[in-house]
């Protein structure tokens, strides 16, 4: 296992996000060197690049321009992805972005042309797939600890007026909660189940809203966040296991996280798939529930500094650092620009099914092999951590 090449890096976006990219981009991964934060506001790149010891801040043309950086992290709510991962590909840059991939369908398909014409790789969030909780159970079904997935139920909850009133975000395009968060809950199934066949639907819009919070500077008095904020969906896979999904941003936001799949010889509920580590349990017939010990190693847990605010983002650059590892050996990422565009054809699948009352039938598939398992060493004091990189390369 020779030293790779090291991949020069930008991050584009200087949000709430950023800061776990730019911390684990920078010391988390040896395969990455983070050059660059970029900001359409070049002062907030200056201000993250100074904080974190970054050696430039540039304008995003300024990074389409540098012919050394090979890849660029694009950290910007999902209305600005087209028009910025379009940019790079055109400059010859790899493509790591965050979600949804864009807020239209035909121009992620139009970004994945593109980058096959120029032999380039687009990486797509969520990379929480990749991390300890999802492999852990990748892992178990591929051993077939449950037998064959015959079935499942899925569920996720939040208030999504509330939250757009601190994260403006929310109130555009991308911000329903499908699409902000139900997004987790799809890739982490077709992570663990394959490409889905077939999508049957109901949804409902969110309610108009008006300012509840009393602290929050938000200037609107009332607003409706687009798209569906209520799903009831049937997801009907290409291995034959019939999903129930029911996704639901017009309540609470106390989370009541659920995936449970039924198997032909047992049952396994998935932790929370918006985090690295949510616990795998099975249960076998005639036993009790047992949780299994992690397989993999990024299980978000912050082993590079003192704790900081955003470490509860987790192990988030895994993507981007296996997406360079995939460019380096020649094969493709496992959060490939395939898997960003059936997870989001799932979701627009979801819309016109509920639209047309018909059987939405899915056009793109893709493929994933499970990560190697790994794990962080903390012999000599954590000096061995490059363990669980092994598992990316
Ligand atoms: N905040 C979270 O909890 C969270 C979690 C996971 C993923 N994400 C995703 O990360 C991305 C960014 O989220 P965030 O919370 O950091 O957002 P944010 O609003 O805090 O920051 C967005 C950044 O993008 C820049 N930007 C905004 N519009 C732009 C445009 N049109 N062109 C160029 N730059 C533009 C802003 O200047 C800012 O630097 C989104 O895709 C979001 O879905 C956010």
């Amino acid at each position: 296992m020779g030293e790779q090449k090291k991949m020069k890096t930008a991050v584009i976006g200087c949000g709430m996000i950023s800061d776990i990219y730019i911390r684990n981009l920078s010391k988390l991964f040896s395969i990455i060197d983070l050059v660059a934060i970029a900001n359409r506001n070049v002062d907030k790149a200056k201000e993250k690049a100074a904080f974190f010891g970054i050696e430039k801040a540039m304008s995003i043309d300024d990074v389409a321009g540098d012919s050394e950086i090979e890849l660029a992290v694009v950290l910007t709510p999902a209305p600005a992805h087209y028009e910025i991962i379009k940019k790079m590909l055109e400059s010859g840059k790899h493509v790591y972005t965050e979600k949804m991939f864009t807020t239209d369908l035909e121009k992620a398909k139009e970004l994945v042309k593109l980058a096959d014409e120029k032999k380039l790789y687009i990486g797509v969030a969520p990379d929480t797939i990749l991390g300890a909780g999802t492999q852990t159970a990748r892992l178990a079904l591929e051993r077939g600890m449950i037998g064959d997935v015959t079935g499942g139920v899925v569920s996720i909850n939040r208030n999504q007026n509330l939250n757009s009133e601190l994260f403006r975000f929310l109130q555009e395009d991308g911000g329903a909660l499908s699409y902000d968060v139900g997004i987790y809950y799809i890739a982490t199934l077709v992570t663990l189940l394959g490409p889905v066949k077939e999508v049957r639907a109901f949804t409902a819009p969110a309610t108009v809203h008006s300012k509840e919070l009393l602290y929050t500077d938000e200037k609107k008095e009332s607003w409706q966040i687009p798209g569906s904020n209520v799903v009831a969906a049937s997801l009907c896979f290409e291995s034959g296991a019939l999903v129930s999904l029911h996704i639901n941003g017009n309540t609470i936001n106390s989370e009541q996280n659920i995936i449970m799949l039924f198997g032909t010889n047992g049952i396994m509920k998935v932790g929370n798939p918006d985090t690295f580590s949510g616990n795998t349990e099975i249960l076998l017939a005639e036993n009790e529930w047992v949780t299994l010990p992690f397989t993999h190693g990024y299980n978000g847990v912050n082993k590079l500094s003192e704790p900081m605010p955003f470490d509860h983002y987790g192990s988030r650059g895994v993507g981007a650092a296996e997406l360079a590892y995939s460019v380096r050996a020649g094969r493709n990422n496992r959060c490939s620009k395939e898997y960003g565009l059936h997870c989001m054809e799932i979701l627009k699948g979801i819309d016109i099914a509920a639209d047309t009352g018909k059987t939405y039938e899915m056009s793109s598939s893709f493929e994933m092999t499970t990560l190697t398992p790994g794990y962080y060493s903390t012999v000599f004091g954590g000096f061995g951590r490059g363990d669980a990189e092994c598992s990316l390369m």
